[in-house]
């Protein structure tokens, strides 16, 4: 029903339809999953029309108030990708999960980008090894993707490195417009493919650097918060686990209060449904806290990035 064609919603013209399609909502769920400021922008209709396009498409899908039982039942879909960590996974409930994101920050050096590498090639892996037996999105937006690193993790979990390579899709984003143009092109895959997991290293450097003068910054709030609800709506929509870093520099000078708070505020705010912060131990050693989680405790734990990849 959700993949259902556009042309059925009552009351749509066979031109706006066309529209609509062109700008990417080809199928019900992703006109009902819009909102009417979005979708007229991005099929030149007007907002009123837009509204009524999408309450139709969102009665159709019989969306809005259901019984806790359907949400239980979605939640039950969820699934789990292992970190390599034990003790880590642990700490994030069993893994990082589907229909949820993920953030970890951290300074530079402390893991992020590892963790991302190690959960592509984690999710190729069958469920009872950790994975979901699918495979990865990466969007690569400092050009830190190494594919040397994605065979050497690979071979450290027993898997096949060319294969593992096959099933990472990679694109590197140039700016946070392309970036976020990635995010919405990536659908095409996800339509396609089995797609369980897509990493977004990292999700607000481009932003910042984009964005510079004060003066614009509530207009890179504004942006980065649809980027996010945006990757969220492809959580939900096709039950897979979204993971983002973002880098912070921790801050010696400060004397009261929070010395690792990221500088320009916490620009991720509260859209991530998991967040973890990691430091840098000890050679190998990297300590993750969990910090934010609707339904698990704060957390402490160490892991390791060694040169087969994150472990315990
Ligand atoms: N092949 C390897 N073998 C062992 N350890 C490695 C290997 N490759 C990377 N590492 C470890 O991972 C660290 C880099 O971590 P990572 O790239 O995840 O940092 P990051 O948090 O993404 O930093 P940034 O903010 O700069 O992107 C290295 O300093 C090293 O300790
Ligand atoms: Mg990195």
């Amino acid at each position: 029903m959700a993949e259902e064609s556009i042309e059925k919603i009552p009351g749509i013209g066979e031109k706006t339809a066309e529209k609509l399609k062109e700008a990417g909502f080809t199928d019900m769920m992703s006109i009902a999953a819009s909102s009417s400021g979005v979708l007229s922008v991005a099929a030149g209709i007007g907002d009123d029309t837009a509204a009524k396009i999408i309450s139709e498409a969102r009665k159709m899908l019989k969306m809005g108030f259901e019984p806790a039982t359907v949400a239980l039942k979605k939640r039950e879909q969820i699934g789990k990708i292992t970190t390599g960590s034990k003790t880590l996974d642990a700490m994030l409930g069993g893994g990082i999960e589907t229909q949820a994101i993920t953030e970890m920050h951290g300074a530079f050096g402390s893991g992020k980008s590892q963790i991302g590498l190690q959960l592509s090639v984690n999710v190729q892996m069958p469920r009872d090894k950790g994975g979901l037996g699918a495979q990865a999105v990466f969007i690569d937006t400092e050009g830190t993707f190494r594919p040397e690193r994605v065979q050497q993790m690979a071979k450290g979990a027993g898997l096949d490195p060319k294969k593992v390579l096959e099933n990472i899709f990679v694109a590197k984003a140039y700016n946070s417009d392309h970036q976020v143009l990635l995010a919405e092109k990536c659908e095409d895959i996800l339509k396609q493919g089995n797609v369980k997991l897509i990493v977004v290293d990292s999700v607000t450097s481009a932003f910042r650097s984009d964005y510079t003068g004060r003066g614009t910054l509530a207009d890179r709030q504004q942006k980065l918060n649809r980027h996010l609800h945006q990757l969220q709506k492809l959580a939900d929509i096709y039950n897979l686990a979204i993971y983002v870093t973002n880098q912070v520099m921790s801050r010696p000078d400060i004397l009261f209060g929070d010395p690792t708070a990221p500088i320009g505020g916490h620009i991720l705010g509260h859209q991530a449904t998991f967040r973890v912060y990691l430091r840098k131990s000890k050679g190998e050693k990297r300590i993750g806290r969990l910090i934010d989680s609707p339904s698990l405790p704060e957390g402490e734990t160490v892991f390791r990035v060694l040169p087969e990849g994150v472990r315990d």
